[in-house]
């Protein structure tokens, strides 16, 4: 059954998803196509990134993608538009961890390949985003952003400047476009079992079942945050049940950002039930 058919909270709407081959965006491929969304998977990935799109069946493609190409955004962009008549939704969320370690031993190389993608290429996606969507006076922009971008300390340093980039860019892409009917939002996972942690605290990118087992150590609630979370966010900000939802920074971090502690204060350790 066509994606537009089988109905949905996406149902007949257009989705390009970067980092679309792995993780978050994969989770999300999933979850926009179950929803009814055409999706098109833009990533650097040839090889997950197809069998994704195949897995899916119709109403999915895999467009292959560098988000450090502005040659290749801008066509991504245009063949949402030439195929499927509009380009409803963009999540920019290619990502990579970079440049990593001490700021004074930072490879300026590293750093500019961390700000290529992560930064530039989300810009990249909001500009080719909006050159499509602003002449329909309608669309959505969905951002991943960090907890690094929010507060120090929990990220590489070139990583955390970028994320936090990516806030303020929304921001104000936010504030140009809401006339125009199209939304920008931002996203901020917390530690999610993907290929990203799997590579940094499990025994490799594809070891995600050891990732799920070392984030089980840091877990803020219950379990580990999974695609599948962020997928859901994403689903509400791309929705029309968000019509009038714009320039949030909406975390899923199981309180990372939002509700650090609990401070001693607020456990009972104190007896007295106000402090004079
Ligand atoms: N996993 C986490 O704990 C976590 C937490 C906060 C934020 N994030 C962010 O979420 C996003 C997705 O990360 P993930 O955890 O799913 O990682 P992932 O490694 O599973 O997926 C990232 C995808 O981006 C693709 N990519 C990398 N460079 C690209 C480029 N130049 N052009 C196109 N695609 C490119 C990769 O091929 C990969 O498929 C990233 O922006 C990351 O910074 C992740």
């Amino acid at each position: 059954m066509r994606p537009a058919e089988r109905g949905g909270r996406l149902a007949g709407k257009v989705a390009a998803i970067t980092g679309g081959a792995s993780g978050i965006g994969a989770g999300t491929a999933r979850r926009f196509h179950a929803e009814g969304a055409r999706v098109l998977i833009a990533d650097l990935q040839e090889g997950p990134g197809r069998a994704l799109a195949e897995e899916l069946g119709e109403g999915a493609e895999f467009v292959r993608t560098d988000v450090t190409r502005e040659e290749d955004v801008a066509a991504l962009a245009d063949r949402a538009v030439e195929r499927h008549g509009a380009l409803d939704v963009m999540f920019n969320n290619a990502g990579i961890m970079g440049a990593l370690g001490p700021v004074d031993r930072t490879r300026m190389a590293d750093a500019d390949l961390t700000i290529a993608v992560n930064l530039r290429g989300v810009l990249c996606g909001m500009k080719h985003a909006a050159r499509v969507m602003k002449p329909r006076r309608s669309g959505a922009i969905i951002s991943t952003s960090s907890p690094a971008g929010i507060v120090g300390g929990v990220g590489p340093h070139v990583y955390s400047a970028v994320k936090a980039g990516i806030v303020g860019l929304s921001g104000s892409v936010a504030a140009e476009l809401r006339r125009y009917g199209v939304r920008s939002n931002v996203i901020v996972p917390g530690a999610v079992v993907s290929a990203m942690t799997a590579g940094l605290v499990a025994g490799g990118a594809a070891d995600l079942a050891g990732a799920e087992a070392a984030l089980d150590g840091t877990k803020y609630m219950d379990r580990p945050l999974r695609p599948a979370d962020v997928a859901a966010a994403a689903l509400y900000l791309a929705s029309d049940e968000a019509a009038l939802v714009t320039g949030v920074v909406l975390p899923v971090d199981a309180g990372m950002t939002g509700a650090g502690g609990p401070s001693p204060f607020a456990t009972g350790k104190y007896e007295e039930p106000t402090f004079k």
